[in-house]
């Protein structure tokens, strides 16, 4: 591959992580260490399909601008490198530490056919080598299906925490640590209405809620089937944890998704990091290992800041992305006005075309009358993906049946949406933002209480806009300037 040609396929992601070559799917590891923010993720170095999981690692100085370095954890004789995170072991708790240099710690799970351990591995030189612990597994309860752990710092019990999850019984196990090494169970959480068939990578972390002095603890849980798009999706929950165990403030039969799209999963939050930083992959397991990109397949959604509201409905996750995408995006398109049909034809009379860019609106959405209203994107012959607000049913829906190619897996194509009750929309109005690339749309709705993330396939010329419905009062499109990891 040419240097230069690296990135520039039909379908590379232009401002959102993939890996040059090869396979990825779930972020691990993800941290944040003088001064690099770091993206651990599974990794196939030998090739484009799921396997010889490995740790791949790029960092980057703003979640954008990646550097792919050499996978940082390998396979070898004791099994696959699963999922998990990373710490900076500041005190050197661990005692890895050497001539006053800070420790990092992955905490990940082994994989063999028969057995899921959790180990851990050192680096002294941010991240750049790995040193497996000898002392490996540090738990290793002889079961089958045992992954995912995620560990952070807790002040209030002066411990190590692990979040680490029982996938086939649906279940999270919390355990705590002094030194990384030596780990005591503490508690258990588990739902009875999770439409789940497994969990996997958990998530547990704490939020200040917007506009009080109370925080909250969210859980993050992927689970691989039951999702309102269909396939592999996320759950979370909010309550509190009181250093042992989380417990949940939701009442049975309070299902809360992340993302209703059908391209979420396996999201986790940067440790070591003021804000609340989360990103996931891009992906669903009902077709990942099909998706027509080459020579690479996988990607991360964008970086998202996590904060917790209390609204309507009782405390609720809101998402948006995150600051840093702002110097990368500029004004090519500004409309303020009521008729729709003047809309399209100023789009169509300035030529405005894109591939990728950030498309913000605001409209009305004033009830029955007012029919569906939203926006075309990626338009081109035969094909469109279709972003819109039904104030009928009230719920947001993306379209992407005629996205493009969709024939390689008959999960693919569908229209997947999202409540969005009128009761919720301030003033009767809807705001979204739409962030579109080569391959994805990721659509934030009403400020990030509701988000859609989803893949999509279309001709690189396929770069039309049609608005539909009416009630709109304001639209920005900004491009977003392509960011090839170093
Ligand atoms: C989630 C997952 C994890 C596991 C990893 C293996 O997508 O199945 O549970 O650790 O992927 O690649």
């Amino acid at each position: 591959l040419a240097q230069d040609t690296a990135y520039s396929q039909p379908y590379r992601p232009q401002y959102h992580f993939s890996p040059r070559i090869n396979w990825t799917n779930d972020p691990n590891g993800l941290v944040y260490h003088d001064g690099e923010y770091h993206l651990f993720y599974q990794y196939n170095p030998k090739g484009i399909r799921w396997g010889h999981m490995t740790w791949g690692h790029a960092v980057s100085p703003d979640l954008f601008h990646w550097k792919e370095l050499p996978p940082a954890i390998a396979e070898d004789e004791k099994g696959m490198i699963f999922s998990g995170s990373c710490v900076v072991d500041t005190k050197n708790t661990s005692g890895f530490g050497k001539n006053g240099v800070v420790p990092m710690v992955a905490i990940y799970t082994n994989h063999r056919e028969t057995n899921q351990s959790q180990h851990i591995a050192y680096s002294l030189d941010k991240g750049r080598t790995w040193t497996k612990y000898e002392g490996n597994p540090v738990i290793d309860l002889n079961q089958k299906d045992f992954r995912d752990p995620s560990v952070f710092w807790h002040e209030p019990s002066r411990r190590w925490i692990m979040s680490v999850v029982l996938p086939t019984e649906k279940k999270a196990l919390f355990y705590s640590s002094t030194n990384l090494k030596q780990w005591n169970k503490t508690g258990e959480f588990a739902s009875a209405d999770t439409p789940g068939n497994i969990w996997e990578c958990p998530a547990l972390l704490e939020i200040p809620v917007v506009g009080s002095k109370r925080s909250k603890w969210l859980l993050f849980i992927s689970i691989g089937a039951g999702t309102p798009a269909g396939g592999s999706g996320m759950q979370y929950y909010i309550g509190d944890f009181d250093g042992k165990a989380f417990r949940s403030d939701f009442k049975q039969g309070d299902v809360r998704f992340v993302d209703y799209g059908k391209d979420y999963y396996a999201a986790i939050t940067y440790n070591n990091t003021p804000r609340k930083i989360s990103l996931g992959w891009l992906n669903n397991w009902q077709y990942a290992n099909d998706i027509p990109t080459n020579p690479f397949r996988g990607a991360m959604t964008l970086p998202r800041e996590l904060k917790i509201v209390r609204g309507k409905n009782g405390y609720e996750l809101r998402q948006q992305v995150v600051k840093e995408i702002r110097p990368l995006t500029s004004d090519s398109f500004q409309w303020r006005g009521l008729d729709t049909k003047e809309l399209n034809r100023s789009l169509d009379s300035n030529r405005i075309k894109g591939e990728t860019y950030v498309l913000t609106l605001e409209a009305e959405a004033t009830g029955a009358a007012a029919g569906d209203l939203g926006v075309k994107v990626r338009k081109g012959t035969g094909e469109e993906t279709v972003v819109g607000y039904d104030p009928v049913k009230q719920e947001v829906y993306v379209d992407r049946t005629r996205s493009g190619k969709t024939d390689f897996k008959k999960e693919f194509p569908g229209r997947f949406t999202a409540p969005l009750k009128r009761e919720d929309l301030a003033n009767g109005r809807i705001n979204m933002q739409i962030f579109v690339d080569r391959s994805s749309v990721e659509v934030f709705v009403n400020d990030g209480l509701v988000t859609l993330t989803n893949l999509i396939f279309p001709k690189p010329d396929s770069q039309g806009f049609e608005f539909f419905g009416d009630g709109f009062r304001a639209v920005t499109i900004r491009n977003i300037e392509s960011v090839w990891p170093e």
